[in-house]
C-alpha cells in the first residue's frame, strides 16, 4: 500500500519523500508545481495536478492503493496571505476539504497534516505548549487552524485519524546537497542570508531591532528539515499503531535572534554578511519558541540537528552548490 504525499515537490514535502523512500515505503507524490519543483522529487510515482480537480484526484486514488496521506500542499507565506486571503482560503482550505472528502469516500483513514506555529498568533508564554491559546494574526495561520478543526470533526464522524504537526522555522537542507530550499520570491531569513553570501543580493534587511528581546531582534526556533521529515514518519507510525489523533509542536525548543543567525552564518561561510536595520515586518511576533516535549515523549521523536551551526552548514552546502536553486 502507498503513502500519498501531497505537495511532495515542495521544500518540506521533498525531504519527507526522501525519508519515506529510505524506509522502503511505496510513495505517490502529487503536486501542482505552482511553488514546488519537479527536480526536488527524488523518487516515487509522480502526479502533476491540483487537489481541486476532481477527475485528477479520482485518477490518483483509483490508480493507487493508498493507505495514508501526508498532506503538505498549501501556500505558506504569512505576508502574502494578508494581501491575498482569497487564494489562501482556496488553496489551503478548499483543497484540503476536497482531499479529506475523497479520503472519506475511499476509506483512507490516516492523515499527517502540515500545520504551523502561526496557529498560535502572538504567544502568551514561552515555550509554546500545544494547549496554549490559538489566535492566528494572519490568514495563513487561520487556514491551517481551520483545517485542524475540520480534522477533529472528520475524526469524530468518520473515524479518520490525524496527526497535525505545528512547525516552527524549517531550515537547512538534505545532507547530500541534492535538495534544499528554493522559493520564489524568497522571504525566509536563512536563504536570504545565503543569497547575500553567494552574491545574489547585496544585503539582508533585519526587520526591527527594537523588540523586547536581548538584542532587540526577533527570536525564532529553527528546526532542520530532515528532522521535520522524520517527525512525519513517526506520526505515520503512530497512526498505524492505532493510536488516537493528536497535535504536536515541532521545534528544537531553543530560540535564536536574527542577529545570532547572521553571526552563525558568517562563521559557517567564513564571510562578512552585509546587513541593514529596517522597519519591523507587520505580523512578526517578537519570539516563537516551541515546547517539543509532547512529540518527544509520545512519538519518541528526537532532533538530530539540534545545533544552529549544523543546520546552517547543510543550508550552505545546498546554496553554495545551487546558487540559482533548482534552475540550471
Ligand atoms: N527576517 C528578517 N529579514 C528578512 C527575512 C526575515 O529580519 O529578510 C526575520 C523575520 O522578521 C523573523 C525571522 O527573520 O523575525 C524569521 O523570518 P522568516 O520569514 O524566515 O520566518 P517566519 O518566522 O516569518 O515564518 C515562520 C514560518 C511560517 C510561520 C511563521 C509563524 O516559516 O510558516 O513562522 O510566525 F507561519
Amino acid at each position: 500500500m502507498a503513502v500519498l504525499v501531497t505537495g511532495g515537490a515542495g521544500y518540506i514535502g521533498s525531504h519527507t519523500v526522501v525519508e519515506l523512500l529510505e524506509k522502503n515505503e511505496e510513495v505517490v507524490v502529487l503536486d501542482n508545481l505552482k511553488k514546488g519543483h519537479k527536480q526536488a522529487v527524488l523518487g516515487g510515482k509522480f502526479y502533476h495536478g491540483d487537489l481541486r480537480d476532481d477527475q485528477f484526484l479520482d485518477k490518483v486514488f483509483k490508480e493507487n492503493d493508498i493507505e495514508a496521506v501526508v498532506h503538505f500542499a498549501a501556500y505558506s507565506l504569512v505576508g502574502e496571505s494578508v494581501i491575498n486571503p482569497a487564494d489562501y482560503y482556496n488553496n489551503n482550505v478548499v483543497s484540503t476539504l476536497r482531499l479529506l472528502t475523497k479520503m472519506k469516500d475511499s476509506g483512507v483513514k490516516k492523515i499527517v497534516f502540515s500545520s504551523t506555529a502561526a496557529t498560535y498568533g502572538e504567544p502568551e508564554s514561552i515555550p509554546i505548549q500545544e494547549d496554549d491559546k490559538t489566535a492566528p494574526t494572519n490568514p495563513y495561520g487561520e487556514t491551517k487552524l481551520a483545517v485542524e478543526k475540520a480534522l477533529r470533526w472528520f475524526d469524530s464522524a468518520y473515524d479518520m485519524k490525524y496527526v497535525s504537526l505545528r512547525y516552527f522555522n524549517a531550515a537547512g537542507a538534505h545532507t547530500s546537497g541534492k535538495i534544499g530550499e528554493d522559493h520564489n520570491p524568497e522571504t525566509h531569513l536563512i536563504p536570504i542570508i545565503m543569497q547575500v553570501a553567494t552574491g545574489r543580493r547585496d544585503k539582508v534587511q533585519v526587520f526591527g531591532d527594537d523588540y523586547n528581546t536581548p538584542d532587540g531582534t526577533c527570536i525564532r526556533d529553527y528546526i532542520h528539515v530532515t528532522d521535520l521529515a522524520n517527525a512525519h514518519i513517526a506520526a505515520l507510525e503512530r497512526l498505524r499503531a492505532g493510536e488516537e489523533s493528536g497535535i504536536y509542536n515541532l521545534g528544537n525548543g531553543k530560540g535564536f535572534s536574527v542577529k545570532e543567525v547572521l553571526t552563525t552564518v558568517e562563521e559557517v561561510v567564513g564571510r562578512k554578511i552585509n546587513y541593514e536595520i529596517a522597519p519591523r515586518r507587520p505580523g512578526d511576533p517578537a519570539m516563537l519558541v516551541a515546547s517539543s516535549e509532547k512529540i518527544m515523549k509520545e512519538l519518541r521523536w528526537n532532533p538530530k540537528f539540534n545545533k544552529l551551526e549544523t543546520i546552517v552548514e547543510t543550508a550552505w552546502k545546498w546554496h553554495s552548490e545551487h546558487p540559482n536553486g533548482f534552475e540550471k
